[in-house]
């Protein structure tokens, strides 16, 4: 029983089921209370595993307890958190109080990072293919609605926490439902989530499922202006001289680099340019779209 409830619970995360939290991985997590519990009935949690339950917490006088391996994450106190998670707290959770259960889905996600400069726009990505097996997109910060996007009527609607600036991407038919900023103020940083849903229950996340918004902090400080500027103190002769050895250093790792990629890299292009010659366009095609593609990755590991 316990293991087709996990099953189910997993695949669609119904709201009758219970309540739904994300977090991403290493962040606490609160869980939340049963609602009217009085501070002397005694309180459960536990957490639905293949073939057996295993407890977490145990409540008592109003404050909850971990027990057994939950004792070094979880926190003394009301309600009952983690202070970190783990990639395999991802489960169902049953939270007991007098006769009463609720069931909990918790979902312990990667997120990307996006760092961005402060009044700059900003691109969190969510990626989804089979958009006709669900009924709406849905972008949360925290475990608030940000927007939803009903699939079938194209419509979007906005939650509490949207301010009015944020949209969808417009490329939806490439498969790219991305969360756009034009502005990021101070206070959009965050952790946003992509989930796909029916009948407002999520049934997955989106590629990828959780982007961590960041806004970057003082840019470079060794910029030519500001030695200029800082002659005649004697600090200043140092850092000019510090920003030329690194300068200097740097320019000697780019010509090393230069001279092993060439070495490498050389005799495998005349390689693969004789493999191509003598295959058919049709692999050049692909190759070239496999290109892109890596540009793509590229472009995303250097925005993060
Ligand atoms: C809870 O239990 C304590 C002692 O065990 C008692 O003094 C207190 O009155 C009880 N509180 C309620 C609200 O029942
Ligand atoms: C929180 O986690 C750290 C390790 O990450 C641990 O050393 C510490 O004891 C924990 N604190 C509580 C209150 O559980
Ligand atoms: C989405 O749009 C369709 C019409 O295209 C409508 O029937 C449906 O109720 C909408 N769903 C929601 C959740 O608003």
């Amino acid at each position: 029983m316990a293991l087709i409830l996990q099953v189910v619970a997993i695949m669609i995360c119904l709201i009758s089921f219970g309540e739904c939290v994300h977090v991403l991985l290493g962040d606490p997590v609160t869980f939340p209370e049963i609602e009217n519990c009085p501070i002397n009935d005694s309180g459960k949690l536990s957490k639905v595993e293949n073939h057996r339950i295993s407890p977490v917490a145990v409540r008592e006088r109003g404050v909850w307890k971990p027990v057994g391996n939950y004792e070094d994450r979880g926190i003394h106190g009301a309600p009952f958190a983690f202070n970190s998670t783990v990639y395999t707290d991802t489960g169902l959770y049953e939270l007991g109080c007098g006769g009463r259960e609720h069931t909990i889905h918790l979902s312990v996600l990667i997120g990307f990072e996006e760092s961005v400069s402060e009044g700059g726009p900003a691109k969190l990505l969510c990626y989804y293919t089979k958009v006709q097996h669900v009924h709406s997109i849905r972008w949360e910060k925290g475990q608030e609605t940000v927007l939803e996007l009903n699939v079938s009527s194209g419509e979007v609607t906005y939650g509490p926490a949207s301010d009015g600036t944020q949209s969808l991407s417009p490329d939806g038919k490439l498969g790219d439902y991305s969360l756009l900023f034009n502005r990021v103020l101070p206070e959009h940083p965050g952790d946003y989530f992509c989930s796909v849903r029916t009948n407002g229950a999520r049934q997955g996340w989106g590629d990828p499922a959780a982007v961590r918004l960041r806004i970057r902090s003082s840019p470079d400080r060794t910029t030519p202006t500001e030695v200029v500027e800082e002659v005649g103190s004697t600090t200043s002769t140092e850092t000019k001289s510090t920003t030329e050895e690194e300068q200097i250093g740097t320019w000697a790792a780019v010509a090393i680099t230069a001279a092993v990629v060439f070495v490498i890299v050389a005799p495998s292009v005349l390689l693969l340019r004789w493999f191509l010659k003598s295959t058919c366009s049709r692999t050049r095609t692909t190759y070239r779209g496999e290109g892109n593609a890596d540009e793509g990755l590229l472009n995303v590991l250097g925005t993060s």
